[in-house]
């Protein structure tokens, strides 16, 4: 974990830092120069590859999480273990994204590392990713930093988590805390990671979860509270969303003031996962759900410099809410419609709702095989080229995932990867699907 090559060498950092924090929306020279059919996208666009902490550190034993899929029962097919063993591959990842030839890093700080017990900083902790922050500047990569993806401490949980008053105020002392280590290292920071997640899961049918979900979904967080001695052990992802609403907001609009308090140049937004609502028939329940599951989000993310949008299908809706796949569609392995258009659709609805930039902080598909892969990056970065030649400002693709990881209730099973990971010695390799995406980082153009 102690590379001399990533320590921090200011003069070099302050250099990239400034380049790419340089960034503007620029205009479409859409054609200019490019080779006849080639779309162009604008110059210093971000094209990247995204891991989340929890997903492939491991061992992240003092989180929420970790104590909810050690329980029974337990939601979980599998627990996280050793996930990746980015902790300790953590250079090995960011190798990755250069090999395959992106210029930007989406990961994330694990709050659980940094304040293992309440008030507890851990100065290791803070250094670990303060070095992985760096190292992304040594390699030409620019980083974006998600604070809190999913996983708390497993003590914000037992206190109440985001059900809980003071939350907010808890959240962003972390995150001031965070800030001021990082020094002037910081240039996208996400505050939240889709936490519109849960109002979404309302609108799922329930013959399309998985059966006595909410049952177990509820005997899972009593087991954690008697395991900690909590009465309201509550985790994001669990549980009544707008018990929780009021407090993630608040607790957005907090951790963006207190990082653009400490650093003011940094760019800060807010990731929701925005799928592509489309209206079919007469009196479709489109707008309701968009009102019910990103309306308050989409007000909130105005406090905020970009939007990050994360997309991996759409939603058909009629007057009963949620419509199946089109007869004869084909289907992903997560039983999803095979459809990469979707990222048009959502980038315009956010940024038609906020007016502001947006950033694809993820996008991708769950495909064990990656020919699939392969023809969906190329169909889904040209729908993105589309909304931006019509005049949406994007600012970058960031693909999910670097690695095939640990994907939450499902566990090793999905496939996102650019990059298989041997789950008995953590060997990365790459797929065919990392060449397409880089290639068309490359040449900045599909
Ligand atoms: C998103 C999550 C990400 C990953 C993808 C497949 O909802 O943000 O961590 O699990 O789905």
């Amino acid at each position: 974990m102690n590379d001399q090559r990533d320590l921090p060498t200011r003069r070099g950092l302050l250099k990239t830092v400034a380049a790419t924090a340089a960034v503007s929306i620029p205009i479409l020279s859409a054609e200019a120069s490019g080779r006849p059919g080639q779309n162009l996208f604008p110059d210093g666009f971000l094209w990247g590859a995204a891991t989340a902490g929890h997903q492939v550190e491991g061992n992240n034993v003092n989180s929420d999480l970790w104590q909810i899929e050690h329980v029974t029962p337990t939601l979980f097919d599998e627990p996280s273990g050793d996930a990746c063993d980015s902790l300790n591959r953590w250079q090995t990842d960011i190798d990755l994204v250069k090999t395959i030839g992106l210029n930007s890093y989406r990961f994330s700080l694990e709050w659980a590392r940094i304040e293992p017990a309440e008030s507890e900083f851990s100065i290791a902790m803070l250094d670990f990713y303060q070095r992985m922050v760096a190292a992304c500047h040594a390699r030409g990569i620019t980083p974006l930093v998600t604070f809190n993806h999913f996983s708390a401490p497993r003590w914000f949980a037992a206190r109440g988590g985001w059900e809980s008053a003071g939350s907010a105020d808890l959240y962003a002392r972390y995150c001031d805390r965070v800030t001021r280590h990082m020094g002037d290292l910081l240039v996208y920071a996400s505050t939240l990671n889709e936490p519109d997640l849960l109002l979404g899961m309302k609108w799922i049918p329930q013959n399309k979860l998985p059966p006595n979900f909410y049952a177990t979904q509820s005997a899972m967080l009593a087991a954690a509270g008697t395991a900690t001695n909590s009465k309201n052990f509550s985790v994001a992802n669990f549980g009544a969303a707008e018990t929780k609403l009021a407090n993630m907001l608040e607790g957005h609009k907090k951790a963006y003031a207190a990082i653009k308090n400490v650093s003011p140049a940094v760019e800060v937004g807010v990731n929701l996962a925005i799928d592509d609502d489309q209206a079919v028939g007469p009196n479709s329940m489109r707008d309701q759900r968009r009102e019910s599951v990103y309306g308050a989000w989409l007000e909130a993310a105005k406090t905020g410099d970009f939007i990050g949008v994360q997309n991996y299908e759409r939603r058909r809706l009629d007057d009963k809410g949620i419509m199946p796949p089109p007869t004869g569609a084909r289907l992903t392995e997560s039983g999803s419609e095979f459809y990469p258009d979707s990222l048009e659709g959502a980038v315009r609805y956010a940024h038609e709702a906020t007016g502001l930039p947006v950033i694809v902080t993820e996008n991708g598909i769950n495909a064990a095989d990656d020919t699939l892969r392969q023809a969906f990056i190329p169909l889904a970065v040209s729908s993105l080229h589309s909304a931006i030649a019509s005049g949406v400002p994007v600012k970058g693709y960031v693909h999910w995932s670097l690695i095939d990881n640990w994907e939450w209730v499902s566990g090793y099973k999905p496939r996102y990867g650019l990059a298989t990971v041997d789950r008995t010695n953590f060997q990365r390799t790459l797929k065919p699907s990392a060449a397409v995406l880089g290639k068309i980082a490359k040449n900045n153009a599909v």
